[in-house]
């Protein structure tokens, strides 16, 4: 059998020996060697790799085309998305195009801002159960304050919102086993994308087995809930993001199976990792935990009613942290693309079948875009901070272009309103000031949980 022909060189990289050599580093922390590949060879720089090339694209005139004015020349068959549809099948998140594009028509109503308005009566009944657990657990002590894993309650909230939206069902009971069989799946894609050479699905190694049964879990899960529907059938009730879904028959069951899992896996640790990024943000920050504080105070002035849509207009600081916390950690830190034809990206030849890797991580922390790019500012997202219109242009939390996250209008919603309605009842401080490690997976979250002392304010 002929060798395969080795990936023709068109751009500046490391070589393979440089490569083995930071392996370890990788593995630790693989932010810092994209940064350290992006600095050393530039916007679009080559791994080593022989099938398929393979393109650090960080360059943000690059990202744009790839993402936005040349989006069709390319899709999703990747292995980031291959392995993550080992959980989501051929959802919306990962299908290419020729599936995606009538799905997304589909689908699309379902996300429509009146649908999506309902989501803040179930962020409300999410903060007051969060509230009732966390005074509880203040009560208790002396001090009338506890330390609470803030990652974990924020994991909670963001399913139990994702699952009250897309299926008005209360999912509290459930969450604890739905949220570890979706970790749980997610582990072992993580780990599989991780290894350059895995088994195949059907061989019984011990992450493969751990994942056919966490899949099962949100099989049996959905399928549960979609037998409910079948007996509830008539009664009266709001229609939910599943009607949409049913509506007309479009879907195949599989199908609405596969976007089921997708809307939880994709809607679920993207909202609590940006909850749990903003509240530590503003615990390492006084100054902006108390201009949010005031303006949410402000807001809910005289009111016993929790907030709401119209409230939204009123909440522009708040909306900035989230703006800013997506910048600084954006929980989709990797974009990957394959491309479908030949094309040039900031003059450098790019083979088709080549692999496409952006990080918005990056992106977000380019200092030719943003100024003080570690720095936490909010202001930047206001009009006194002024952010450049080339800075916004490279913004890119949700993606960009057809590919867009579809959730884009219901995480901002679900994240300004919890994060107001979390600041209007309680303080939450840090315990220590030793600064929380990311861990970049399928999304990025604090390394060991998030812990932060909560004290009920007055
Ligand atoms: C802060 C929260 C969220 C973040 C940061 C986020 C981020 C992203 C990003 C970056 C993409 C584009 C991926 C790519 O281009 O390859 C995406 C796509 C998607 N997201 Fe989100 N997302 C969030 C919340 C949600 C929610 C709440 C839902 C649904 C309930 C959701 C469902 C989806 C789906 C279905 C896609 C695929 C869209 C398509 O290709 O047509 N996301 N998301």
């Amino acid at each position: 059998m002929p060798l395969p022909r080795p990936a023709p060189i068109t751009a500046p990289g490391p070589t393979g020996a440089e490569m083995l050599r930071a392996i370890r580093r990788i593995r630790r922390d693989p932010v810092a060697f994209l940064q350290s590949v992006r600095d050393e060879h530039g916007g679009v720089a080559q791994f080593p790799i022989p099938r398929p090339p393979t393109y650090l694209v960080s360059d943000a005139d690059a990202v744009r085309r790839v993402l936005v004015t040349n989006a069709s020349a390319y899709g999703k068959r990747t292995l980031q998305y291959s392995t993550l549809a080992l959980v989501t099948g051929d959802g919306l998140l990962t299908a290419d195009t020729e599936t995606w594009r009538p799905h997304r028509r589909i689908l699309q109503p379902a996300f429509h801002h009146v649908a999506v308005a309902a989501v803040a009566g179930h962020v409300a009944r999410a903060v007051d159960r969060v509230d009732r657990s966390w005074s509880a657990r203040c009560q208790a002590s002396a001090a009338t304050r506890a330390v609470i894993d803030v990652d974990e309650t924020m994991a909670h909230l963001a399913l139990e919102v994702v699952g009250r939206a897309l299926f008005g069902t209360d999912l509290t009971g459930d969450a604890a086993r739905l949220t570890t069989a979706t970790l749980q799946a997610l582990d072992v894609v993580v780990g599989r994308a991780r290894t350059p050479v895995s088994a195949p699905a059907w061989v019984p190694t011990p992450g493969n087995v751990r994942l056919g049964r966490a899949v099962a879990r949100l099989d049996a899960a959905v399928t549960s809930m979609l037998a409910e529907r079948a007996v509830a059938g008539t009664e009266p009730r709001a229609p939910d993001m599943l009607d949409l879904l049913l509506v007309g028959g479009e879907l195949t069951p599989t199908q609405v199976r596969d976007e089921v899992v997708t809307f939880i896996v994709a809607g679920h640790e993207t909202v609590a990792a940006a909850l749990t990024w903003a509240c530590y943000l503003l615990g390492r920050d006084p100054v902006a935990a108390q201009r949010l504080r005031d303006e949410v105070d402000g807001v809910a002035a005289g009111r016993d009613q929790p907030l709401e849509v119209a409230d939204l207009d009123r909440l522009p600081y708040t909306r900035a942290v989230v703006d800013e916390t997506l910048r600084l950690y954006p929980p989709a830190w990797l974009i990957t693309r394959r491309a479908r034809e030949d094309d040039v990206l900031a003059g450098v030849a790019l083979p088709r079948d080549a692999l496409v890797i952006i990080s918005p991580w990056l992106v977000h922390h380019d200092a030719d875009l943003w100024s003080g790019p570690a720095d936490f500012r909010p202001q930047r997202f206001l009009p006194e901070g002024g952010a450049p219109d080339q800075a916004r242009s490279a913004y890119l939390p949700f993606g960009a272009g057809p590919r867009m996250c579809i959730g884009r209008e219901m995480a901002l919603l679900e994240t300004v309103l919890a994060l107001a309605g979390l600041a209007r009842r309680f303080d939450i401080t840090p315990v220590d000031a030793a600064p929380v490690r990311p861990l970049l997976a399928v999304t990025v979250r604090p390394d060991g949980g998030l812990r932060m002392l909560v004290r009920p304010r007055l």
